[in-house]
């Protein structure tokens, strides 16, 4: 695998990005960590002190001239880029269909579709000039089937899926992958604010479906280009192959 990689991170100030920063700096790997405001930069400070291993920037991911200057900025700092987990999202509010205003259906799209879009499409030309690295989307088990009253949230995880099949089918050759993580329920302020801090503490952990990611990254669980892994209450419950042509 890598040595030291240099590690993108979309919504690491918090939750599961927050705790994949955290492995991969222990790994001796660089983290470039995005979020779109500064309000949980202190904590995420104090979980991870190293500031020169581990560094946030402001970025809106569904801006598409922010996306492109900060990929051309991090390889001109680092001149690589081995992983790209796109894990930012949005949830809002529980909604029926016919009740969700059309700019929270955008919304959702835009963050949970529109910005894994643009990081990937910026970042695979990095990938295969150096014919390597890890591509990994962060979709949900609402992206495997649909979860009535969050249908804008499922529709944007359902087309996550399909975008990383996209990216697999067309850079064929196992040069470098990319794949679906689809977890369960998390105990993370996106599930607090949306079924309660009850609800949230039944959830796994953050820290057990990063700690499933490293596993794959580092090969300890394999996955091919264009599958998906399901982690859902603290285990890994499917992985499931690219669908063929
Ligand atoms: N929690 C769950 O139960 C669960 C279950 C399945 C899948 N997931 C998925 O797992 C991923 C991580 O979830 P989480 O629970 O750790 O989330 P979280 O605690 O709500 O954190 C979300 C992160 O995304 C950032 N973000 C939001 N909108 C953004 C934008 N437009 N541009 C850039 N960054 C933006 C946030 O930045 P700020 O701090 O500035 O707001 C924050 O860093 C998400 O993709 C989520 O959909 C979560």
């Amino acid at each position: 695998m890598f040595m030291n990689p240099v590690v993108i991170i979309t919504g690491a100030s918090r939750g599961l990005g927050l705790c994949l920063a955290e492995r991969f700096v222990k790994a001796g790997g660089v983290v470039f960590g995005t979020s779109l405001t500064r309000k949980s930069w202190e904590s995420a400070r104090k979980r991870i002190s190293d500031r020169k291993k581990f560094r946030l920037f402001l970025l809106d991911i569904t801006r598409e001239a922010g996306v492109k200057r900060f990929i051309s900025k991090i390889r001109r700092i680092c001149g690589r880029i081995d992983v790209l987990i796109n894990c930012a999202g949005y949830v809002g509010r529980l909604a029926p269909i016919e009740d969700e205003s059309l700019r929270e259906f955008e919304k959702n799209i835009a963050v949970n579709l529109t910005g894994p879009f643009l990081m990937c499409k910026y970042v695979l030309p990095v990938f295969r000039a150096r014919k390597k690295g890890w591509m990994i989307n962060i979709s949900s088990m609402a992206g495997k089937r649909a979860v009535p009253r969050l249908g804008a949230y499922s529709a944007g995880k359902f087309g996550l899926v399909a975008l990383t099949q996209a990216i697999a089918k067309e850079n064929p050759g196992g040069q470098f992958k990319c794949i679906t993580v689809c977890p369960g329920g998390m105990n993370t302020e996106m599930r607090v604010n949306l079924f309660g801090r009850k609800d949230a503490e039944r959830q796994q952990t953050p820290e057990f479906v990063a700690e499933k990611i490293m596993e794959i990254i580092y090969g300890r669980i394999e996955m091919e280009s264009g599958w998906d892994i399901v982690i859902r209450h603290g285990k890994v419950t499917a992985i499931n192959p690219l669908p063929g042509a």
